[in-house]
């Protein structure tokens, strides 16, 4: 063992740190359903509201079939939604459906905080959403009374220097033992899945599938969460396919397993990590076609420390930035200095070229990674500055594909 690693181990036994989920998880199983629908095309809120609040704890409200057109839904504690192979749940396209009441859902300003979620999880415990069928927030069509769609509002943003009112799919707060099993999510007007102060989350064999263009279209992003896995899941879509997130709690005891991501922004920690990420595992990961792969960014107005992270059996191709510890992701001030520490690269293989990036704030305060078994494309570039990073790299990876 190299000596490093070594100390490194023990410094983290010490001080008694899993790097990982602590509950024990297994493969999730689909609850029983408490009542069943058949969806007829039309807008049928209130009658999936309706049996999702009537279900006892316990059970799953069944979309056995057809098309549901939906506005925002609240799943109750203990129920969970069960949608089948072949039912779609399609979110409104009405902004007015999603309104939190000032008027803003589906326009610009400056805080974009105008539209509740197409599915709300809020104070609750053991809920879910099940199933082989399809949620589809249908971010690219167009609104209702509007010129354009979620995801064009969500460019013009970008032009105009303003937020996006759009909502997220699925959003899930204080609660525990929240799970997503096999369900496939697609076109979300925002992020796909939040977690926030949420102890215990599971996603099992969740396929989220949404086009590169679609702007802060998060796939799965922990904030503020702990015990929590990402497993078996395939994730394609317009920005960080998965973002760990810590601005208003720790992010701690993350198990990230068994996954693929597509196009998107890749596997990242940040930019929020003020109230610090720590104890996280990335194992067997295949990324094809992201931006980035494995990043951690963050900057003085929103840094804090990432220690504890493990990336395990990667394989990356036709990934631009495949390695980014970034602490200066923007050039915004302030006092919460990012520390990025105890970052471990364990077979890593780079299919293709790319540019590795270790960026700390300052000598005194570098980013510390090691490596071990990673092996790049020759032709990559290497840029650091304020990094001690131990171990070697090998510019001798070959092969087409993962
Ligand atoms: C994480 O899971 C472990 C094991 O089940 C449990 O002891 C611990 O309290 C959990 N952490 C939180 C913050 O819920």
């Amino acid at each position: 063992m190299h000596i490093s690693l070594a100390i490194a181990l023990s410094l983290a036994i010490l001080h008694g740190a899993v790097a990982k989920d602590l509950r024990s998880v297994s493969e999730p199983k689909i609850p029983a359903a408490c009542t069943s629908l058949q969806g007829t095309g039309k807008e049928e809120t209130a009658v999936i509201q309706k049996a999702l609040s009537s279900c006892s704890k316990g059970k799953a409200v069944h979309l056995a079939s057809g098309t549901f057109v939906s506005g925002p839904l609240t799943i109750p504690s203990g129920v969970s939604l069960w949608v089948d192979s072949g039912a779609v749940l399609k979110a409104s396209t009405n902004p007015k459906d999603f309104d939190e009441g000032k008027n803003t859902c589906g326009t610009l300003d400056n805080d974009g905080k105008g539209c509740k979620p197409f599915i709300t999880i809020k104070g609750a415990t053991g809920t879910g959403i099940y199933g082989k069928g399809t949620i589809d927030g249908q971010g690219g069509q167009t609104m209702t009374g509007k010129g354009e769609s979620w995801w064009q509002l969500a460019r013009d943003a970008q032009t105009k220097k303003k937020k996006q009112n759009a909502p997220r799919l699925i959003q899930i707060e204080n609660s525990k033992d929240i799970t997503l099993y096999l369900i496939t999510l697609k076109n979300s007007p925002n992020f796909h899945v939040a977690s926030k102060s949420t102890n215990g989350f599971t996603a099992w064999g969740v396929t989220i599938n949404t086009p590169g263009t679609a702007r802060n279209t998060d796939g799965i992003d922990p904030m503020g969460s702990q015990n929590i896995t990402i497993a078996h899941c395939n994730i394609a879509t317009g920005d960080d396919n998965v973002a760990i997130k810590a601005g208003n709690a720790p992010t701690k005891h993350v198990s990230i397993l068994n996954n693929k991501f597509g196009v998107g922004h890749g596997m990242s920690i940040g930019s929020e990590v003020n109230d610090g990420v720590s104890d996280v595992t990335v194992t067997t990961l295949t990324l094809d076609g992201t931006t980035n792969g494995l990043r951690i960014k963050s900057d003085k107005s929103r840094g804090g420390l990432v220690s504890g992270v493990t990336y395990t059996n990667v394989c990356m191709y036709n990934v631009k930035n495949p390695i980014v510890l970034n602490t200066q992701y923007s050039s915004s001030g302030g006092s919460h200095i990012p520390t990025f520490k105890g970052i471990t690269f364990n077979n890593i293989k780079v299919l293709t070229a790319g540019t590795f990036t270790f960026d700390g704030i300052s000598d005194s305060n570098p980013v510390e990674a090691t490596l071990s078994n990673v092996h790049i494309k020759s032709g990559s570039k290497w840029v650091t500055s304020h990094a001690k990073i131990s171990g070697k790299y090998a510019e001798d990876a070959s092969g087409n594909s993962c």
